[in-house]
């Protein structure tokens, strides 16, 4: 993640301009502030924190929307408007060095959104090296693959090698694979690839395999349309076998078959002797279409301005049975505005998102929640909680 640590300097003053980058505002707690940059057509935000006498400016993790190259950029226009000293950094720009082929890298709102083809559609979940990800994409030109993983120097390392092999129908998404489906259409994908996931041996419900995941697979798989699991863990194939007994659905098992491509994984279990599982299971029925509900807007009247809203917020989680709100920090800008930072959502993979409460109005600032119930019933609690009063 690109930082900077810098000997202690004064905040700089907002707004400015830099270098092609516009410092809007800064937003202070207790423990640190929050910098909203907006570059090309991205908003984010620096954190500044005091770390070991010095300061420590970095990308804020829950607005990191914006790619690796621009937040570098940003961090470069600070050092230049601050006049700060830096002490160290990792936001060199090597302008030799091949850059990865963003526009094949998608944020999720491109799903929920824009995205649409009538060609056939493979997910693989996990993709790590990515071999096998650009192999079959390679192999089948024909077809989109999306890849999904939560490790941005994979995703990096991905993007590359699509330059490099000038590979065109690949959509590489940085989002958890658990949730990532509810936002496809029904009957949409032909193939998804589970290889290797993280056993989670200690913690199964961290797992990406779950009834969750299989319900939704299946919905969105069309007739004949398989969700592919290659294992190396004993107690994953036990586990994941008896899901898939849960199911009508056909299902195979099959034992140390050898794919056309073996990933990283794959070649060093088999080295150990390792036994490898390949469960599949099929779809066979049409599902019924869903509606995303995208309406997150704050519908209220006689609202508190930031500092009373501030006062009021519960300071625990508030944990439902379907989902959860934790109000986690606040940031204020003037004493009538501020940010909210909220984990909310599904109690296993919450998401994080700020709320932006500016004089009479409030609004998810930079990212709305992505459209799961989960999400859906979070926001309805967030609105009562916001309205005047409502926690009296
Ligand atoms: C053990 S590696 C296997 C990588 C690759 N499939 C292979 O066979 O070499 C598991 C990968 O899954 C990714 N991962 C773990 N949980 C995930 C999730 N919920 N959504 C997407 N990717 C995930 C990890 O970052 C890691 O790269």
């Amino acid at each position: 993640m690109p930082h900077i640590i810098t000997k202690k300097h004064n905040a700089i003053e907002t707004p400015s301009f830099k270098d092609g980058v516009f410092f809007d505002f800064i937003a202070h707690s207790s423990k640190e502030d929050k910098i909203c940059v907006r570059i090309e057509d991205k908003t984010f935000l620096l954190t500044k924190l005091e770390k070991n006498g010095n300061h420590l400016i970095k990308l804020d993790v829950t607005t990191k929307v914006a790619p690796i190259l621009l937040a570098k950029k940003a961090l470069h226009a600070y050092v230049a408007l601050s006049g700060c000293e830096v002490i160290s950094s990792n936001i060199a720009i090597h302008s030799t060095r091949l850059e990865p082929q963003k526009e094949y890298l998608k944020d999720i709102s491109y799903f929920v959104n824009d995205f649409s083809t009538t060609k056939d559609i493979c997910v693989e979940v996990g993709f790590g090296s990515g071999r096998h990800l650009l192999y079959q994409a390679k192999a089948n030109k024909d077809k989109i693959y999306i890849g999904l993983e939560i490790h941005t120097p994979s995703i990096e390392q991905v993007l590359k090698q699509v330059r490099i092999d000038n590979i065109e129908n690949i959509f590489v998404v940085n989002y958890d694979a658990r949730l990532f489906l509810e936002f496809m259409a029904s009957n949409s994908i032909s193939q998804i690839f589970v290889h290797f996931p993280v056993p989670w041996d200690k913690k199964p419900h961290r797992r990406v395999m779950s009834k969750e995941f299989i319900d939704e697979s299946l919905r969105v798989l069309k007739i004949d349309g398989s969700l592919e699991l290659r294992t190396d863990s004993p107690l994953y194939y036990e586990y994941s076998k008896e899901l898939y007994e849960g199911y009508s659905e056909k299902s195979t098992i099959l034992k140390n078959q050898n794919l056309e491509v073996s990933s990283k994984y794959e070649d060093r279990w088999k080295r150990m002797g390792k036994d490898i599982w390949d469960l599949t299971i099929y779809a066979d029925k049409q599902s019924p279409a869903i509606t995303l509900d995208k309406d997150f807007s704050f519908n209220i009247e006689n609202k508190l301005l930031f500092n009373e809203l501030q006062a009021l917020l519960p300071k625990k989680p508030i944990v439902e049975d379907d989902f959860m709100v934790h109000f986690t920090y606040s940031f204020e800008i003037a004493p009538k505005s501020g940010l909210i930072h909220i984990s909310m959502g599904s109690f296993n993979k919450p998401f994080c998102v700020y709320l932006m409460v500016e004089n009479e109005k409030v609004s998810y600032f930079v990212s709305t929640p992505v459209p799961t119930s989960a999400n859906h019933k979070a926001h309805k609690l967030i609105e009562k909680i916001v309205k005047n009063g409502e926690l009296q």
